[in-house]
């Protein structure tokens, strides 16, 4: 029921624990905007959407973004009304440091500072990421993620914003979603550097566990109170049919984009069979002993799980295609391909909900994704760090419609609440999950997608100066956090 002081509900048989933090998510390319000022390098996703253009859905680029940089306060004011206990934000490594190394760039520095100290006076945890797909241009010019030495780089910058920030930030991830990062980088090449390559991609994820390994290692050798983990997407993957070919497509793609980082984070190596599948293809990493001996156990505090949507192998891929859609107009001819030919392709579930953009509404696969994190590690904390559906929001401005519902967007109240509810469950089968970060706090950046794509609790309004609006579901989240259930 709507009021005027916003949604009422009068049973709640869904309650959390005491202590959970609710929450939402950003990332600083898709926000911060202010890309080339204030002392800050440009980063391999500015470059791209300079050279590119035609590559981003409408040539939008992340020039200006929501412009979070100049309008923090005004943000962090609306979160604090949204009555959030934890906020989940990404560091752009090149507004540190312009170079990806060297000297670091006190108006970044400061600017941090400036939103940490806002946040935690309001009341709000921050959880912050390390490296949110924003490389430095400059070490992207050296070879990115595929040189070794970005490892080096990636534990020094760690180490700065452990001594700037260390004292106040309780949650810290190292990577945002290695596996889709380097997919879509070397395998898809949908986004930078824009490389097809097997062998580069397999070597750059290899560095980019290196980086996460060190960086753990560092952070809990240094004095400090927070806790540390990583973000994974661990997308799950069904069988598209019960057939053994397919049910063999399902393990190699669960191999490749799930365990492949999985098991060095938590069980501290590769996994067995996908290392022999890289072998006879001649794709394993260049590595030294000792980099796998970074690889340990229990060396995480936490582990941050993003989920969006499942996928069905087939062992049927007689071409290698990839293809997003990225136009949002729910067009069969525009639908999402992911194909490797001669290992699998993923195919849509005839069963299935899907948005506009084809991604398919299941929340059933965040509980498998959650009981998994337990089976990897009994009791080991998880917080659902991303969650989220793209929606075609509008504002409606009608003298009849009360303030909640300039932007009604019921999907999104369901969507997230269907999620929640297989939350509860994992809770009661015992999973411990600690926390949720609706992806996004505000209509952002949508990488390849532009702008067009709306993930928020704030409707960005791109027409008008990027005025905030608060939109239905910010009012319907804000009563599940104060009634800590719903
Ligand atoms: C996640 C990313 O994979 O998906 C976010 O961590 C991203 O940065 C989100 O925005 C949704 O993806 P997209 O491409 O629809 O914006």
């Amino acid at each position: 029921h709507l009021t005027d002081s916003g949604p009422t509900y009068h049973f709640m048989n869904y309650q959390f624990p005491k202590d959970f933090i609710w929450g939402s998510a950003t990332a600083a390319i898709q926000i911060e905007g202010a890309a080339s000022e204030a002392g800050k390098g440009p980063s391999i996703w500015d470059d791209y959407c300079q050279q590119h253009p035609e590559r981003i859905f409408q040539q939008a680029n992340p020039a200006i973004a929501c412009d979070h940089y100049h309008r923090m306060p005004e943000d962090v004011a609306l979160i604090q009304q949204m009555a959030h206990n934890g906020y989940r934000f990404s560091l752009s490594w090149p507004r540190l440091l312009p170079q990806g190394t060297g000297a670091l760039n006190s108006k970044g520095v400061a600017f941090y500072d400036r939103l940490i100290d806002r946040l935690l006076a309001a009341g709000i945890a921050p959880n912050v990421t390390l490296y949110h797909w924003d490389l430095p241009l400059a070490l992207a010019q050296q070879g990115g993620w595929g040189n070794r030495q970005t490892v080096d780089h990636f534990v020094a910058y760690a180490e700065h914003c452990f001594r700037l920030y260390g004292d106040r930030v309780p949650h810290w991830a190292t990577i945002n979603e290695p596996a889709w990062s380097i997919l879509n980088g070397y395998v898809t090449a949908l986004h930078p550097p824009c490389v097809h390559s097997y062998k580069q991609a397999i070597q750059a994820a290899h560095h980019m566990l290196c980086a996460h390994a060190l960086t753990i290692q560092k952070y809990h050798q240094g004095d400090h109170n927070g806790q540390i983990g990583i973000v994974l997407n661990m997308s799950t993957v069904y069988p598209a049919t019960q057939s053994s070919q397919d049910r063999a497509a399902a393990q190699l793609a669960d191999g490749a984009l799930n365990r492949w980082f999985i098991d060095p984070v938590l069980l501290g190596r590769y996994p067995e069979d996908i290392w022999q599948y890289y072998a006879d293809w001649d794709l394993l990493p260049e590595h030294s002993g000792e980099e796998l001996g970074w690889f340990t156990e229990d060396s995480i505090d936490f582990i941050g799980v993003n989920y969006y949507y499942p996928h069905y192998a087939s062992g049927d891929a007689t071409t290698t295609q990839f293809h997003l859609n990225t136009t949002g107009e729910n067009d069969p001819q525009q639908d999402c391909v992911f194909s490797i030919k001669g290992a699998f392709k993923f195919v849509k579930n005839p069963q299935g909900r899907y948005t506009d953009w084809d991604w398919e509404i299941y929340p059933e696969g965040l509980l498998q994704l959650l009981q998994r994190a337990e089976s990897y590690r009994p009791g080991i904390p998880v917080y659902v760090t991303e969650n989220g559906i793209g929606l075609q929001d509008q504002l409606d401005f009608s003298p009849s419609l009360p303030v909640q519902q300039h932007v009604d967007d019921q999907e999104r109240i369901d969507f997230v609440a269907e999620h929640l509810k297989v939350i509860h469950q994992a809770l009661a089968e015992g999973v411990n999950v600690k926390g949720y970060y609706m992806w996004s706090l505000m209509d952002n950046f949508s990488w390849i997608n532009g702008y067009k794509k709306r993930y928020g609790f704030l409707y960005i309004d791109r027409d008008n100066n990027l005025q905030r609006y608060r939109k239905k579901s910010s009012y319907w989240y804000q009563s599940v956090i104060e009634n800590n259930g719903f």
